[in-house]
C-alpha cells in the first residue's frame, strides 16, 4: 500500500490584497495553523476526497467540470497523476485542517500545496518548486485569476515579499511576529470580491491607479518595518492599508467594528485576503495580545492567536 503525506500551512497577507492582482507587491505570512493531507493508492478505480467540509467519493475517469465542490482541486491533482504515470487504480485522499475555509486564512492554498505533495509523491519526486507549479494550476480550478501569492506562501512558508511578474523573496525575521485574527464568520468567494474590484477600477481608473501607487510606496515602508522591528510602524502601515482597501470597497460594517475594537490596543488592523467577511489580523506582541483578544471576546468576536511561522511545506 503506497502512502504519502504532506502538510502546509495557512497564511495571512499582511499588506498588498487585491492590488497585488495588478501588479504591487503584496507581504504575506504562514501561520501556525496547517493542513494536513495523506494519500493511498487503493485497488478500486475511484478519487476518494474525505475532509471536514464533507466527503466525495467518484469514478477515477469523471470529467473535472462535472464536479462541483471546493475538492475539485483534489480531483485534478489526482488525475493530472493517474494520466501522467498511466495509473489506472484509484487513491484516498484524507484531509485533517486547523484552517477555517472560506475566510481568508489560504485553508484553499494549504490544501492545493499539500495535495500536490501528497498526491504527486505517490508517483514520483519533485522539486518544491514543481510543487508549487502544480498547486497552483489546482487552485486555479477554483480561483482561475489568482495572482499565485498564496500558493507560494504556503509552500516556502516564512514572510514574503511577492510581486507577479517578479516572483517571490524570503525576509528572515529576528523575532516572532504576533497576530490576534478575528473571523467575522461570513464566508466569501475571492472570485466575487475580485471581480467587484475590477468593476471599481474600470469606473474610478484615476483613484485606482493612485491607490496602485500609494499602495505600492506603503509595501517598500512596511519591508523597511518589518527588517528593523518596528512593530508600532508596521502596524500602523496595515491600518493605512484597510483605509485603501476601503476606498476599492471591500471591508464593511461587521470587519469595521471588530477593527475599532481592536485597534484600541493593538499596532494596527487590517482585513486579510479578499474580505467582504473573512478575517481580520490585527497585530500584536506581548505587551497587548491578550487584552486585545480578550477585548474582542467581550464583544463576542470569535479570535484566536497565531503566530509567523517559518516552516513551509512539509512531506512525511
Ligand atoms: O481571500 P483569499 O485567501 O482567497 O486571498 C485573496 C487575495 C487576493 O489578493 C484578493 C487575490 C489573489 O489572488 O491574490
Amino acid at each position: 500500500m503506497r502512502k504519502s503525506t504532506a502538510s502546509a500551512p495557512g497564511k495571512v497577507i499582511l499588506l498588498g490584497e487585491h492590488f497585488v492582482v495588478y501588479g504591487t507587491k503584496a507581504i504575506l505570512g504562514s501561520i501556525d495553523k496547517r493542513i494536513q493531507v495523506t494519500s493511498i493508492l487503493t485497488d478500486e478505480d475511484t478519487i476518494n476526497v474525505k475532509s471536514n467540509l464533507g466527503s466525495i467519493s467518484e469514478n477515477s475517469s469523471i470529467s473535472l467540470k462535472k464536479i462541483r465542490t471546493p475538492l475539485v482541486p483534489f480531483f485534478f491533482l489526482a488525475k493530472k497523476m493517474f494520466d501522467e504515470f498511466n495509473y489506472k487504480g484509484g487513491i484516498k485522499i484524507d484531509i485533517e485542517s486547523e484552517i477555517p475555509p472560506g475566510v481568508g486564512l489560504g485553508s484553499s492554498s494549504a490544501c492545493c500545496v499539500a495535495g500536490a505533495a501528497s498526491i504527486s509523491r505517490l508517483f514520483t519526486k519533485l522539486s518544491k518548486q514543481k510543487i508549487l507549479q502544480l498547486a497552483t494550476e489546482a487552485e486555479k480550478k477554483i480561483f482561475k485569476n489568482t495572482s499565485g501569492a498564496d500558493c507560494t506562501v504556503c509552500t516556502y512558508g516564512g514572510i514574503i515579499e511577492y510581486s507577479k511578474s517578479k516572483g517571490f523573496q524570503r525576509l528572515e525575521l529576528s523575532r516572532d511576529i504576533g497576530l490576534v485574527i478575528s473571523n467575522s464568520k461570513k464566508k466569501h468567494s475571492t472570485e466575487r470580491v475580485v471581480s467587484k474590484v475590477v468593476k471599481f477600477k474600470e469606473k474610478n481608473e484615476k483613484k485606482f491607479l493612485s491607490l496602485l501607487e500609494k499602495e505600492s510606496n506603503l509595501i517598500e515602508e512596511a519591508m523597511h518595518y518589518l527588517k528593523t522591528n518596528d512593530l508600532r510602524s508596521l502596524g500602523k502601515a496595515m491600518s493605512l492599508n484597510q483605509n485603501y482597501l476601503e476606498e476599492i470597497g471591500v471591508s464593511n460594517q461587521n470587519l469595521q467594528n471588530i477593527i475599532n475594537i481592536a485597534n484600541k490596543t493593538s499596532f494596527g488592523s487590517k482585513i486579510t485576503g479578499a474580505g467582504d467577511g473573512g478575517c481580520v489580523i490585527s497585530l500584536v506582541d506581548n505587551s497587548n495580545a491578550d487584552t486585545t483578544m480578550q477585548n474582542l471576546k467581550n464583544k463576542k468576536y470569535d479570535c484566536f492567536s497565531v503566530s509567523i511561522n517559518p516552516k513551509g511545506l512539509d512531506t512525511f
